[in-house]
């Protein structure tokens, strides 16, 4: 080979390494991969719900520390708590801090497709709402962490749905509350008085009952059409080239974002990760709590009601079984969690130990996990308040 030859090589090499642009790459890892590639050991764990759903888990493991689980909220998935990097991360930083993390993923999002009878292709399989997620996705994460950590308690941190289905596990297996040390509650939803949110408020001022929009939409996988997208995303797109690249995003539909929060240069790497799939079903549910404007389970309309509930509308939540030490945290300009609705839910709960308003007039739903500055504003709150929690049970 010429020296010439080999020059060019060399040159086409080199240009073809600097466009390779390590931020677009993180797209297409998975949560372990992720994990992995930022130094971290990283774990996959696997367990079946009753009612036959596979979930996997992501852990960054720290054997006999104490155990803390963080659940992730709608259209996301675990990768939401490692994806922005050992910097920013919770799932890291919570490791960092001498915590064994463990990281759930809800039936159909992109880690929990398996089921034991149905494939995703059936609507069977997507026949669920969050009601599901917290009656038997939760319980049987919680479980499997307790066995494998030999621990009778862990610290749970919920974003968003994964503070919704925590209610309902309250509820409706109110025993599983003695197995959790602390809940932490990030953007807590169960009312939406006040929701920002375009798609939920068009959910929930339709006068179409849920079957009906449930046969529109397809009862199945919540795959948005263009029409659909289209109504809602002149809400969320605000003409500049960083909005267009949000507005056709389901998540984002659904939350809005924060321009001065949300890092740019991580926008190909959220793009990749979320949405991360959830049920029509689901966002039905969550329109629904819109617009009967309370937080009760799914309402199949007057007549199946009346067959399973026994009543013509669907039963309330009982929020008042929630017994779990709670600290709610929320964020002035989120769409999803008002304040106004934060304090309807904090005077239902009976253990909320406090309520934080994220000292950032900004802050929205989604700069929980991925907000620039969410360790000063947040994560460090937190941790002290994990350590009081544990201390304060030392002592009693
Ligand atoms: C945005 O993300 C990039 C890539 O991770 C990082 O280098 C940069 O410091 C981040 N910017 C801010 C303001 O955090
Ligand atoms: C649920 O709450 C009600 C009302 O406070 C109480 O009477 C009942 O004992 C609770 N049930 C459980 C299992 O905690």
């Amino acid at each position: 080979m010429s020296r010439r030859v080999a020059l060019l090589i060399w040159i086409f090499l080199h240009a073809t390494l600097a466009q390779d642009d390590p931020i677009k790459e993180d797209a297409d890892l998975s949560t372990v991969e992720l994990i992995e590639k930022y130094g971290y050991p990283g774990e996959s764990h696997t367990v079946e719900t009753e009612d036959g759903y596979f979930l996997t888990m992501h852990r960054i493991p720290r054997p006999n520390a104490k155990p803390v689980l963080l659940m992730h909220g709608l259209l996301d998935s675990s990768a939401t708590w490692v994806m922005m990097g050992p910097e920013k991360g919770l799932g890291y930083w919570l490791y960092d801090q001498g915590y064994d993390v463990w990281m759930g993923n809800v039936r159909g999002n992109v880690y929990s497709r398996k089921h034991a009878s149905y494939t995703p292709d059936e609507s069977e399989f997507w026949d669920f709402s969050f009601h599901e997620i917290g009656i038997f996705d939760l319980p049987k994460i919680i479980d499997y962490v307790l066995e494998q950590t030999d621990n009778t308690d862990l610290h749970y941190i919920g974003h968003s749905q994964g503070t919704t289905s925590f209610w309902i596990m309250g509820s409706e297996r109110p025993e599983y509350m003695e197995k959790i040390k602390f809940m932490q509650a990030l953007a807590p939803v169960a009312f939406f008085k006040d929701s920002k949110s375009p798609p939920l408020n068009f959910l929930g001022a339709t006068k179409l009952s849920s079957t009906l929009l449930l046969q529109m939409l397809g009862p199945n996988e919540f795959l948005p059409k263009n029409e659909f997208i289209e109504t809602i995303s002149a809400a969320v797109c605000d003409g500049t080239e960083f909005g267009a690249q949000l507005c056709s995003n389901t998540l984002f539909l659904f939350t809005g974002f924060d321009q001065e929060q949300l890092n740019e240069t991580m926008l190909p790497t959220i793009l990749g990760h979320a949405p991360a799939g959830a049920s029509t079903k689901q966002i039905l549910h969550f329109g629904q709590m819109r617009s009967l404007n309370d937080f009760r389970k799914y309402d199949y309309g007057p007549l199946e009601n009346q067959l399973r509930y026994k009543s013509l509308l669907p039963p309330k939540y009982k929020l008042e079984n929630v017994s779990a030490k709670v600290g709610l945290y929320y964020g002035q300009n989120d769409w999803l969690a008002q304040p106004a609705d934060v304090t309807t839910l904090y005077f239902q709960l009976p253990n909320v130990v406090f309520k934080y308003l994220v000292d950032y007039p900004k802050f929205n739903h989604l700069d929980f996990m991925w907000g620039i500055d969410a360790r000063e504003l947040l994560y460090d709150r937190m941790l002290e308040s994990m350590r009081y929690y544990e201390n304060e049970q030392m002592i009693n």
